[in-house]
């Protein structure tokens, strides 16, 4: 059976390996892409999203670009780990034809009414977009399947000592999602700290670009990532995906999520608070906020990174076989 699915992301070159990664899943029927300032900007997020869907063959899948900037403050101009292009200096064709004219949150509307299964979303980048069509949209929002976010961290952040880039970003947009959110989805988190574990080596790059062409360009993207991770190369957006289709390499775990959106050093920091007695009881969890409760959030608390990396692999390097 397949899953319809959207993605909301920031190419990026881990958001490039989430998107090779749907396409070259069967599971999964990508009914559209959306894209949000982040990484790099609107401009380049959206082009690099149609690039990266016209390599793998799926330049039908249409994109529609979405916030450029965070809902209340702008962040500082930050150098991105993903090189001024976005993806790592690897110069994709630009594909011909152009967006979805329609900004992202109309079109994730438009795209989950008119599903007749249930959609699901992954949200791999600032949650701006996802906050807007929450709050523009409710009702439609309320349908969504699953919510699949790549973001927040229970320990240490990676673009501050707190925060995780994408929270970090717009850390109002994540406090709606996450937090305080419109409708009742039920959401999963995929944090920093299973994400940053799942890396590619050498032998991982290698494997991918004696793929073929398309291997290709993800190995010398990823050779270009200045994550400052260690050794291995994080796919933290790609391992979202995974999630999804392989729930047995995961342990989950219920909690609450709390955003920090002050002003300080903690800003966009996230509490995610695992106490089990802080987690309400069964059947209350994606309660909006409205009935006075925080929403329980599955939340990947541990992954078999090896067999998360093996299955990307062996999805990706399809790509080049077909
Ligand atoms: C997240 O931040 C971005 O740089 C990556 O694309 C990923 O979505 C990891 O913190
Ligand atoms: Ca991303």
């Amino acid at each position: 059976m397949t899953r319809a699915v959207l993605i909301d992301c920031d190419p990026g070159i881990d958001d490039m390996m989430a998107l090779l990664t749907a396409c070259a899943s069967p599971e999964l029927e990508l009914r559209g892409v959306t894209t949000v300032g982040g990484n790099v900007g609107i401009e380049r997020t959206t082009r690099n999203a149609r690039s990266v869907l016209a390599l793998a063959g799926r330049g039908d899948v249409p994109v529609a670009a979405g916030a450029k900037r965070s809902l209340v403050r702008a962040v500082a101009r930050h150098d991105s780990a993903h090189g001024d292009d976005g993806l790592g200096g690897i110069e994709l064709p630009v594909p011909d034809g152009r967006p979805d004219r329609r900004p992202a949150a109309e079109f994730l509307a438009a795209a989950v009414e008119a599903s007749t299964e249930p959609v699901a979303l992954f949200a791999v980048g600032p949650l701006t977009n996802v906050a807007l069509f929450y709050a523009t949209y409710p009702d439609i929002a309320a349908t969504l399947d699953r919510l699949v976010v790549m973001g927040g961290s229970i320990g240490p952040g990676n673009i501050t000592p707190a925060a995780e880039f994408n929270v970090w970003f717009d850390p109002e947009a994540a406090y709606r999602v996450l937090a305080e959110p419109d409708v009742a989805v039920p959401t999963t988190l995929v944090p920093l700290d299973v994400t940053r574990r799942t890396g590619l080596g050498e032998a991982d790059l290698a494997r991918l670009a004696a793929a073929g062409p398309i291997g290709g360009y993800a190995a010398r993207a990823l050779g270009g990532y200045r994550h400052g991770a260690g050794p291995a190369i994080p796919v933290h957006d790609a391992v979202a995906v995974l999630s999804v289709m392989h729930p047995e390499l995961m342990t989950v775990r219920r909690a609450t999520v709390q955003v920090e959106t002050g002003l300080g050093p903690g800003r966009g920091a996230t509490l995610v608070d695992l106490r089990p007695e802080a987690a309400p009881a069964e059947g209350v969890d994606a309660t909006p906020v409205d009935v006075g409760v925080v929403p329980t959030v599955d939340v990947v608390v541990d992954a078999d990174s090896r067999a998360v990396v093996e299955a990307l692999l062996d999805r990706v390097t399809r790509l080049d076989r077909r």
